[in-house]
């Protein structure tokens, strides 16, 4: 027999196990909030989104529901013959408006929901041609750079991103400019990029939706540790962590930490975490942004602002802007 040559199995999850030391073996700590959503993340984000101090759901839900009809003739403005691209589709609960407004205009267009789970791309390939069937759509399921030059090789129209949920507001002021700038460098002159942020309003109100009384937004934070203990043979005791929100509004960061409550050694895998007491994990950013912030970041990255979608409490914007 030849020789056999054998290569270590990378296992699935090294990614997150390799991100996770990293965070936990830096000072100060920090985890990575887009690890927050397993299966039992996503029910949580579920439920935060049913609470009543998270206005974002609902306000941003305000703006599909009814300003819709308008923004499909924002997009429409640009001609006929397009593919929407969104990042993040989750469920679609809210593009759907989007989606019906712009069939009900029999505008000719592919709809390409990009989305990491596997899972959220084939519910939505199922659910949403039953609701929308004169619908095309095509999903794909992958990191949204790569899954964005996919759908540039599938057809050369003119794009149209969606990138909603203020999913923008989980990087820092300096991610989120490079973010911007890598999808510009993906796009053309004139395509469009509809983005919503969560605006900066009265702090008590800001941070009551990332602290609530139930403790849900807690149980968020802390699943993450959780998930550590499941897929990566950790053993976090949960009882020791508590959450800390905070809200600058110079800076319009909205933080939150977990605090260790004691001293404490924490094995994962192979790896051994120590913790003094009171120490935190920085565990995820929910920016919030003025209007000027985000007519800036524009500039800043290649798009010219066109219009603004607002709630009625105008507590968030959905804004369109076109590439230079
Ligand atoms: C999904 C990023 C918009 O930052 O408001 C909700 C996630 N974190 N409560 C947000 C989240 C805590 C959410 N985004």
């Amino acid at each position: 027999m030849d020789t056999m040559i054998t290569k270590r199995m990378v296992p699935v999850g090294s990614q997150f196990l390799s991100d996770v030391l990293d965070g936990l073996q830096a000072d100060p700590k920090f985890l990575s909030s887009k690890y927050f959503y397993d299966e039992k993340g996503d029910q949580i984000f579920q439920q935060i989104m049913e609470m009543k101090e998270y206005y974002l759901t609902n306000s941003e839900m305000e703006i599909l529901e009814e300003q819709s009809a308008k923004l499909a003739d924002f997009i429409s403005s640009g001609g006929d013959g397009f593919d929407l691209i969104e990042l993040g589709a989750g469920d679609a609960t809210k593009s759907i408006h989007l989606l019906s407004a712009l069939l009900q205009s029999q505008l000719d267009f592919t709809y390409f929901p990009i989305d990491i789970s596997s899972h959220v791309i084939n519910d939505l390939e199922e659910n949403l041609p039953k609701k929308l069937p004169e619908l095309q759509i095509q999903g794909l399921n992958g990191d949204y750079f790569k899954m964005l030059q996919k759908a540039k090789t599938i057809s050369d129209r003119r794009k149209v991103v969606l990138f909603m949920g203020a999913n923008i507001g989980n990087m820092d002021l300096a991610e989120a400019e490079n973010f911007c700038c890598d999808l510009q460098n993906e796009l053309s002159p004139n395509d469009l990029l509809i983005i919503g942020f969560d605006l900066k309003k009265n702090p008590k109100q800001i941070l009551a939706a990332y602290n609530d009384p139930a403790g849900i937004t807690r149980s968020f934070n802390l699943n993450l540790l959780d998930r550590i203990n499941r897929e990566l043979d950790g053993d976090f005791d949960i009882s020791n962590f508590d959450h800390y929100a905070s809200y600058d509004p110079e800076t319009g960061a909205c933080k939150s930490y977990l605090i260790s409550l004691n001293e404490q050694r924490v094995n994962i895998g192979d790896e051994t975490i120590h913790f003094n007491k009171s120490e935190h994990i920085y565990m995820e950013i929910s920016q919030k942004y003025s209007l000027a912030d985000i007519d800036a970041l524009a500039s800043k990255t290649g798009f010219t602002p066109i219009h603004r979608f607002f709630d009625r409490k105008e507590y968030f914007v959905d804004a369109v802007w076109k590439v230079d």
